[in-house]
């Protein structure tokens, strides 16, 4: 599609990518960068985000130094952009980085700023959302919404089920524990629903939003073509990486007390909020579904985990690029 141009220079519009160097912001910038936009990626350390440059021409991509937790900042990255995204969140709490502080106070403090300047803001939360939730990581996704709703009514908010590519932290984490160990674990049994969704159907989203063709003030859930229990996507996973594992299903008493423990560490594997988290299905909700706020709404056909796994975890064989069999 043909890029809008703004102002009198007739430049291309320029977006700022709030959590532009994570893993789906990465997409998000390549998928904005190929449609012509001029991206702005806020970073807490643009420093170490040297890998976003290649993704555009030159000068098309600009690293600037911005954190959810300084208005100030916030401000500065926002200041000239003609739309804005915040892809920013984190998974568990450390130091200064509090659930409270990034996705529900600062979603606040980026929506106040997008409003400021008049632009429109696509917010990325989370299936999982809920202000009931047990886990913080699911009311502060949720407070983050409100937020979002009461600043900026016409605001995009994406929630997407668990996402998968080749930097992802869920198959990565599971396949690198294969490497290493004789089983891996089913938390609460295994049974928990996900609905896996491709990174790169979830930029393409994203820059749609950013496009204009999305309608706004609206919550689009995004989930992949399958819901798959944790089990079939542990099973799924092991038959990619050509590895036979027992699948040890941990009780969710005994989860949470892993959880309790391991969240002590500077970069847990696990923490008891993620086990809270787990204990409900992540996939797209039938309202959602019936009002055509899904791909299927967007006119898009999602990605499956057959298609993609293959195409990264293959790093995780015994034999790399071949299976047991021969040639993948
Ligand atoms: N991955 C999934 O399966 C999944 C599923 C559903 C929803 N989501 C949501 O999708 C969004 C992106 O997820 P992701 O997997 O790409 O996460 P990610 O790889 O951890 O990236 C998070 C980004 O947030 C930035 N960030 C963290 N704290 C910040 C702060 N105080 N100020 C400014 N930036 C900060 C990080 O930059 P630094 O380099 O500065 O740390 C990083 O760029 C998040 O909102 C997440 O909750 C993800």
């Amino acid at each position: 599609m043909a890029v809008e141009k703004t102002g009198i220079l007739n430049k291309p519009k320029l977006v700022t990518v709030f959590g532009g160097s994570g893993f789906v912001g990465r997409h998000v910038v390549a998928a904005l960068a190929q449609r012509g936009y001029r991206v702005r990626v806020a970073v807490r350390r643009p420093t170490l985000a040297p890998y976003l440059q290649p993704l555009g021409n030159m000068g098309q991509i600009q690293a600037v130094q911005a954190n959810l937790r300084y208005r100030w900042s916030i401000d500065r990255a926002v200041r000239g952009a003609d739309h804005v995204i915040n892809l920013v969140g984190i998974l568990a709490e450390g130091g200064s980085q509090r659930f409270n502080a990034i996705q529900a106070s600062g979603a606040r403090a980026l929506a106040e700023a997008a409003r400021a300047e008049g632009i429109p803001l696509t917010h990325i939360s989370a299936i999982g959302a809920d202000p009931q939730s047990a886990s913080a990581y699911g009311r502060t996704k949720a407070e983050g919404e409100k937020a979002v709703r009461e600043t900026l009514p016409d605001a995009i908010i994406l929630r997407p089920s668990i996402i998968f590519g080749p930097e992802d932290s869920f198959f990565n984490k599971f396949a690198n524990m294969a490497r290493f160990s004789p089983f891996l674990p089913l938390i609460g049994g295994g049974k928990t629903k996900f609905q896996p969704v491709y990174v790169g159907d979830v930029a393409e989203v994203v820059a749609r939003t950013v496009d204009g063709t999305l309608e706004r003030g609206k919550i689009y859930e995004l989930g992949g073509p399958e819901v798959m229990s944790f089990r079939r996507c542990m099973e799924e996973m092991l038959e990619v990486i050509d590895r036979k594992r027992v699948l040890l299903p941990i009780p969710w008493s005994a989860a949470k007390i892993i959880g309790s423990v391991a969240g002590l560490l500077p970069k847990p594997p696990l923490t008891r909020d993620q086990v809270l988290l787990l204990q409900h299905d992540n996939v797209v909700s039938s309202e959602a579904a019936s009002e055509g706020r899904t791909f299927e709404g967007i006119g898009i056909r999602p990605t499956g985990t057959d298609v993609v796994l293959p195409t990264y975890l293959w790093r995780f064989r015994e034999q790399g690029q071949f299976t047991k069999k021969g040639m993948a």
